[in-house]
């Protein structure tokens, strides 16, 4: 008598554990930046790190290679994109602010661009396919096992001959463009990394002389994670046009966006 209560009890848990983890929460999350970061890169990455004994970027990385075809960009964009919006958030700018960036870039049509922050190179992938030929994208990520993903996924769109990607954090190596890449000035940057590295890193990009007149920056999560002393500075500043493009936090419903920022010298 016990033991069928007991384990229709045991069910009704696990259904209901499983419609929360599945369901509840994740529609709950949508709306709120901070409750979605910590939700997803926190708890639901931790969770599925443990129980697959494999990472995000790891898996990203797999939909990659099972759904997109080598030297398809765009397919390597929507494999990713498909995993994240069904599968996995991941932290890419995501297929929304995706279209903004791809207008950007389009618009400056870069010879020289550099990237801050690539994590697996899905925005990297997303700016490259753009440029126009000859043109180059050097690309920083200081973590060596992201690094090691966004190298792969890099090549299966095809792009490895555009596409620098340096090892190392954005403070060691701006300083050393000029001399290690023979960059006089990029065109086009895109900031995307530790969000308290904006302004320090936009302050070094000015001192190294790596901004002409003419530049875009575009940053990426102005509003959530947030960036506010990097927005009071650039918008303030006179040597920036800023314009700010509202948008929607990477598959999530909740404010974010891109801040557009021409370097006038
Ligand atoms: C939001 S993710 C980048 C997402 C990527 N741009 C995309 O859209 O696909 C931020 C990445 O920046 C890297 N990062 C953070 N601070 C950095 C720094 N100071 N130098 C180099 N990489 C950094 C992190 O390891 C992380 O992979």
């Amino acid at each position: 008598m016990l033991l069928p209560v007991l384990c229709g009890g045991c069910a009704a848990l696990a259904a209901v554990l499983y419609a929360l983890y599945c369901w509840i929460i994740p529609a709950l999350v949508q709306y709120n930046g901070t409750v979605a970061l910590l939700w997803h890169d926190v708890f639901v990455e931790r969770m599925l790190d443990t129980f697959t004994r494999s990472t995000r970027p790891q898996r990203m990385l797999k939909a990659v290679q099972k759904n997109a075809t080598r030297g398809d960009p765009l397919s390597v964009i929507s494999a990713i994109d498909r995993f994240c919006r069904h599968s996995e958030w991941a932290m890419n700018v995501g297929d929304e602010k995706g279209t903004i960036l791809d207008s950007v870039v389009s618009e400056v049509n870069p010879a020289m661009a550099l990237e801050l922050g690539t994590y697996c190179g899905y925005s990297t992938v997303r700016i490259a396919r753009l440029l126009p030929p000859g043109a180059r994208l050097v690309t920083l990520e200081f973590n060596g096992d992201y690094a090691a993903i966004a190298r792969q996924v890099i090549e299966w769109a095809g792009l490895e001959d555009m596409v620098q990607l340096v090892e190392g954090a954005s403070g060691d190596w701006i300083p050393r463009m000029k001399e290690h890449f023979g960059v006089k000035t990029f065109d086009f940057i895109f900031l995307d990394h530790w969000k308290d590295r904006y302004l320090p890193d936009i302050k070094l990009l000015e001192e190294c002389g790596l901004l002409r007149k003419g530049t875009v920056v575009l940053a990426d999560n102005v509003i959530c994670p947030g960036t506010p002393d990097y927005l009071e500075y650039i918008r303030n500043s006179p040597s920036y046009e800023s314009n700010y493009f509202r948008s929607h936090l990477e598959y999530t419903k909740a404010e974010d966006g891109l801040e557009k920022s021409v370097y006038v010298g």
